[in-house]
């Protein structure tokens, strides 16, 4: 019944592969390091927009029915309107939530989607259908170049919601043609936003510029689905990896999958690095995914000092099912559950809400147990 496939990742070595596509993210403010790295500092972090972009994709977390109001995430990005919240019900059983908006003093169209919290991600509650073998099926855009393959439960979760998405920012569009588009995301989150740049990318017109930047991704597709990425977005798409997150690890380069270029790699709480191509050695993969995987509570950042997941929320209540019981958590409550011991979890969810709140503590729990038995035995043992 409850199946953590995705441990297994853990459990496997790390394959190295070659290196190609070079497409570097060049700062007049900084110096290359020789193996392919730019530090960041403080002032390019600022010019690269990062803190408010977090806050964006933080955001995703909290905002519900048309309010700009959910603590640190809302409060960086203040000049904001809610256009459209969807998702986080039954019609959409298998998306993450998601939110359109639109920033008067930026000019810009925002799509947020939520992710994992903290690592739900971890977790086949959600249906996200991480398995030791692919699952790769072609991604449903109109233009997708032939071999380009996408993770299937990733697009499960996009096509969900990319028309509704697509409508909101279309209408907004007609009301100011000249803003640009940000599509944003933590985690599952991360995945699914990529999905949509390409497809606002293919729908909207060509002049529309539109940027796209994943916290916490996933990898989302195979090399030509990460070439294609690049052809599209050039340093328009990044990914920013915090420390030793694991999930930007999977799922595995041996089995096929690989992240576009534009990697931003925050090593430690001081150094930031900008990494050129596609899996630079130099960056977050010189982290084995053994050793990644006892980063996990490294997922929720934090990102420039901002934090993911539902824990920094304000005005959010989440209820879940347990045992037939509806209860009712507020974000303050749910916070970090990797130093928790609790199994909650006693009947299958009715809800999407309850499969959330449970994925949470059953994912990290179970992760840590987990990654405990694949480190002290290397062997991975179902649960
Ligand atoms: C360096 O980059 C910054 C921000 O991207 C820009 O404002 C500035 O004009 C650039 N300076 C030069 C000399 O190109
Ligand atoms: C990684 O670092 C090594 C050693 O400094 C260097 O030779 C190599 O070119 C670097 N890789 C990339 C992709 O920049
Ligand atoms: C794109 O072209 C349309 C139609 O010509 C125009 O109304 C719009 O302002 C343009 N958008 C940008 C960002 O320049
Ligand atoms: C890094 O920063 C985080 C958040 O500010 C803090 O909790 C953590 O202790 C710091 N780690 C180190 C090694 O300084
Ligand atoms: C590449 O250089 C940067 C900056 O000096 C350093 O922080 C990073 O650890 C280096 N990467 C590897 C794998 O040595």
């Amino acid at each position: 019944m409850l199946s953590f496939a995705v441990l297994f990742f853990f459990c496997l070595a790390l394959v190295e592969r070659g290196f190609s596509t070079p497409l570097f993210r060049r700062d007049n403010t900084t110096t290359t390091a020789a193996n392919g790295t730019t530090p960041l500092t403080d002032a390019d972090i600022q010019s690269l927009d990062l803190v408010n972009i977090a806050a964006f994709a933080a955001a995703a977390y909290c905002v519900r029915a048309g309010s700009w109001d959910c603590g640190v995430a809302c409060n960086q990005v203040p000049d904001t309107q809610i256009a459209l919240t969807i998702g986080d019900d039954a019609a959409t059983p298998d998306a993450p939530p998601a939110y359109v908006a639109y920033s008067q003093s930026r000019n810009q169209i925002i799509v947020g989607h939520e992710g994992t919290d903290p690592s739900q991600i971890l977790s086949v509650e959600n249906d996200v259908k991480f398995a030791p073998t692919p699952l790769l099926t072609v991604l449903n855009v109109a233009g997708t170049p032939a071999g380009v393959e996408v993770h299937n439960g990733f697009q499960t979760a996009w096509v969900q919601t990319s028309t509704t998405i697509l409508d909101a920012v279309q209408q907004i569009l007609a009301q100011v043609p000249t803003a640009s588009v940000l599509v944003t995301g933590h985690s599952l989150g991360a995945a699914v936003s990529l999905l949509d740049a390409i497809f606002l990318k293919q729908q909207l017109p060509s002049n529309t510029s539109i940027q796209v930047m994943g916290f916490g991704r996933p990898r989302v597709g195979n090399q030509a689905f990460a070439d294609w990425v690049d052809s599209m977005f050039g340093d328009k798409n990044g990914f920013v990896v915090s420390r030793d997150d694991p999930v930007p690890h999977v799922p595995l380069l041996d089995q096929g999958f690989v992240h576009a270029s534009g990697e931003i790699w925050i090593k430690d709480n001081t150094t930031t690095l900008s990494c050129a191509g596609q899996e630079n050695p130099n960056c977050s993969d010189s982290i084995g995914v053994l050793d990644a995987a006892t980063g996990v509570s490294d997922h929720t950042g934090p990102y420039f000092g901002i934090d993911m997941g539902h824990a920094p929320c304000v005005n959010l209540e989440i209820t879940t099912t347990i045992s037939g019981t509806p209860v009712t958590t507020t974000a303050a409550q749910i916070t970090t559950p990797f130093s928790t011991a609790l199994i909650i979890r006693t009947e299958a969810p009715t809800s999407k809400n309850s499969a959330r709140s449970v994925g949470v503590t059953m994912g990290g729990v179970v992760a840590a147990s987990a990654v405990a038995l694949c480190t002290v035995a290397g062997t991975f043992f179902a649960l």
